[in-house]
């Protein structure tokens, strides 16, 4: 059995991977409790000692607003970081897949969609931070860029879909953009396609994201139909008024595949 270490595996795609891979792969999970990833000396003594085939890097600072004001942080967890195990696994010969985003992407409506072939051009700091990371492993690791995953996970974060149906549940209003595009993808597609790179695995660029993007107003519509709750809940409101106060992100965040897995 392929022996795959995770980073991150607490996390809301790690902690779901975890559990679909259990009769697949050989999973080791990590997390903080393992190591602090921004600690070299002990990503390095950690690794040494452990056995896989395949590292897949899921650990992340995700929080695209706060790494706006943790920018010292977000960069040392998810570039330091990144270099800190893509070093160790590479000095012990495995494969390494490290995870990234949709926002390496500027999102402009002239460049969709955005493919594996487009030019990264993050707006805010995570996805700054996430392309700094690709850069370390560009062309000697897997890159996989994910998009809005949603689905079950045992992990304590919920996936933004989960958390729209609560929040319709608990009879909040919700604003949500019309002038933007989103690609929400299974968490479980995710899995099925990481499981398939590891089983034939390629050092390129691959997007692993849904087939169809969508407005998140439109998104939000179609939640409260498909949950029998109260669409007059889900309120439209444009990209410009969304973004006041937020980090800088896509807004046109139509992602497609080119490569097969
Ligand atoms: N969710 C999305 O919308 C999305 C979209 C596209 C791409 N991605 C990418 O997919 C990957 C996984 O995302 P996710 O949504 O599963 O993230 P998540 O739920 O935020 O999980 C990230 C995990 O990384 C761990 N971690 C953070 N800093 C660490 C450190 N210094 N040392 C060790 N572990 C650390 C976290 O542990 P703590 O909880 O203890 O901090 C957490 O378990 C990330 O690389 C992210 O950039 C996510």
């Amino acid at each position: 059995m392929i022996k795959v270490a995770v980073s991150g595996a607490k996390g809301l795609i790690g902690a779901r991977l975890t559990e679909l891979w259990q009769d697949k792969f050989k999973v080791i999970p990590l997390d903080r409790t393992e190591f602090d990833i921004i600690d070299k000396k002990a990503v390095k003594d950690y690794l040494e000692k452990v056995e896989f085939d395949v590292f897949l890097h899921l650990a992340a600072y995700t929080n695209v607003d706060g790494a706006e004001k943790d920018k010292e942080l977000a960069y040392k967890i998810n570039v330091e970081g990144t270099k800190n195990l893509f070093n160790t696994v590479q000095q012990k010969n495995k494969k390494f897949i490290y995870i990234s985003t949709d926002f390496v992407f500027d999102g402009k409506k002239e460049n969709i969609p955005f493919t594996e072939k487009s030019l990264p051009n993050p707006l805010g700091w995570y996805g700054k931070t996430k392309y700094e990371g690709e850069k370390i492993v560009a062309g000697k690791a897997a890159i996989v860029r994910l998009s809005y995953p949603f689905g079950p996970s045992p992990a304590l974060k919920q996936c933004f879909i989960h958390r729209i149906i609560g929040a319709l549940k608990a009879k909040k209003t919700l604003k949500m953009i019309t002038d933007s595009l989103i690609t929400p993808t299974p968490i479980d597609n995710i899995g099925a396609g990481l499981a398939r790179l590891i089983d034939n695995y390629r050092p390129q660029i691959f997007h692993l994201v849904g087939r169809e993007s969508i407005s998140p107003y439109n998104l939000g519509l179609k939640i409260a139909r498909d949950n029998h709750l109260n669409k007059d809940l889900v309120q439209p409101i444009t990209f410009a008024q969304y973004s006041q106060e937020r980090a800088p992100r896509p807004q046109w965040a139509k992602i497609i595949s080119l490569n097969q897995i």
